[in-house]
């Protein structure tokens, strides 16, 4: 299961890393290629030379000390990892991550990595039941960091209680099971690329043209996506939502850098859903400066059409690529629903009649008809979007000849 899996091992200054040696050995000897980093701290218990001769990789301790002029070896490492482990994390360490520090290499690597990451907390146990370090770690939680909890008993600092970094073995067991889902996930392997919210087309410095999109369809999608394993590019106009954890986003604004974007990626997808609410004019002229309202009773805005990412990523699109359109319709549904399947050349159009109440712009809820490229039509009843997103997933995976598992 770990073969070839890309670790990094975050150790940080308490006693417990010396356990984080015999891990690394566990970790090395499974088939894992563990890249090391130390605290400062954590290198007056055990030394960097320990983990460089366990893991046979380099160790590192120090943001400045970049060896490789072509690289940044937080980001460089952030992006290697499949998964990263902070064993043992000490109260420091927790807070700093959880209000969003960046001090140091364990840090700064954290803070960059999209890969899953695991924490294993160690420290005396008054430390650990006190208010200020179970409210970073539910804060973490919440940000979709994994917990593996510490054993209780003889603590090193003399208290009995809970505490103790849980067994190397242990971990090992729980990074294993980690790997094992995400083999078992059915989009492990796949690029899915998600477009969000509105675009916004400019008419002067102050103004421009927009519609009522607020992204919470397409960030659930990218949401759910990510939970069942794919790598998610999500491709998003402006918004005010979190970044779903583990997902890479893309800033645009207007329709052609949304274009860009689009193209940008295109190629190396596996699946691409464009639940965008793409602005389908822009004016011909944009004023440098702000327009005055003096001698206007009327004023006319010459406007003319955007390029249609959609037909064009259908355009270009690679048969073993599954494409999804939107449709935001009032009525004939089905009728405008399928004329924009067969137009924009789309594998599937999802069509969410925007007249009903609870569907579509800005409602925490939808209901959505799916149309596809075998004549297959499919109802997704009235349910938050995270409902209707898993249900759209699952029916590009149909596609793809594959289920989401109950
Ligand atoms: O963001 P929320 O508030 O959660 O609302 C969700 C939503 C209503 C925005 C979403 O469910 C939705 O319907 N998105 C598509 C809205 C839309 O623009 O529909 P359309 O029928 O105008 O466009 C059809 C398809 O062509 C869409 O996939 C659209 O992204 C695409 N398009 C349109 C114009 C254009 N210039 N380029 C495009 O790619």
């Amino acid at each position: 299961m770990m073969n070839g899996k890309h670790i990094v091992l975050c150790v940080t200054g308490g006693i417990a890393a010396f356990k984080a040696a015999a891990l690394t050995s566990k970790l090395t000897q499974r088939g894992a290629i563990v890249r090391v980093i130390m605290t400062e701290a954590a290198t007056q218990f055990v030394t960097p030379l320990t983990f460089q001769s366990l893991s046979r990789q380099p160790v590192y301790t120090d943001t400045f000390d970049e060896k490789d002029p072509e690289r940044i070896a937080h980001i460089d490492l952030a992006d290697w990892a499949d998964l990263v482990l902070v064993a043992p994390a000490t109260a420091n360490t927790i807070a700093k991550l959880a209000h969003g520090f960046a001090s140091d290499m364990v840090t700064t690597t954290l803070l960059a990595t999209k890969a899953p990451v695991y924490i294993a907390p160690a420290m005396n146990v008054n430390m650990i039941e006190h208010p200020a370090v179970i409210d970073n770690l539910s804060r973490l939680e919440q940000m979709g960091v994994h917990f593996i909890q510490p054993g209780e008993g003889q603590l090193a600092c003399g208290w009995v209680g809970k505490g103790r970094l849980a067994e190397p073995e242990d971990i090992l067991e729980i990074v294993e099971k980690a790997f094992c889902r995400e083999r078992e996930l059915p989009f492990t392997g796949q690029h899915v690329v998600i477009t969000a919210g509105p675009t916004q087309e400019r008419i002067d410095p102050v103004r421009y043209i927009t519609n009522d999109s607020s992204g919470k369809m397409g960030y659930a999608l990218a949401r759910v996506a990510r939970e069942l394993g794919a790598k998610v590019t999500l491709i998003s106009g402006p918004v005010s939502l979190d970044v779903p954890t583990g997902v890479n986003v893309v800033h645009v604004t207007s329709t052609e850098d949304m274009l860009n974007a689009c193209l940008q990626v295109a190629k190396e997808a596996d699946v691409m859903i464009k639940c965008a609410a793409v602005s389908d004019f822009t004016p011909v002229e944009q004023h440098e400066q702000k327009m005055k309202k003096t001698n206007h009773d009327e004023l006319v805005l010459r406007l003319r059409k955007t390029p249609d990412i959609l037909s064009t990523l259908g355009g270009h699109k690679r048969d073993d690529q599954v494409l999804v359109g939107f449709a935001a319709e009032t009525n004939d549904i089905e009728h405008y629903a399928t004329k924009k399947l067969q137009k924009k050349r789309a594998d599937m159009i999802v069509a969410n009649d925007v007249s009903k109440d609870g569907v579509g712009f800005g409602h925490e809820t939808s209901a959505v008809t799916i149309y596809d490229v075998t004549g297959g039509k499919t109802e997704v009843p009235f349910g938050n979007k995270l409902d209707v997103a898993r249900a759209i997933l699952d029916q590009v995976l149909s596609l793809q000849g594959k289920r989401i598992q109950p």
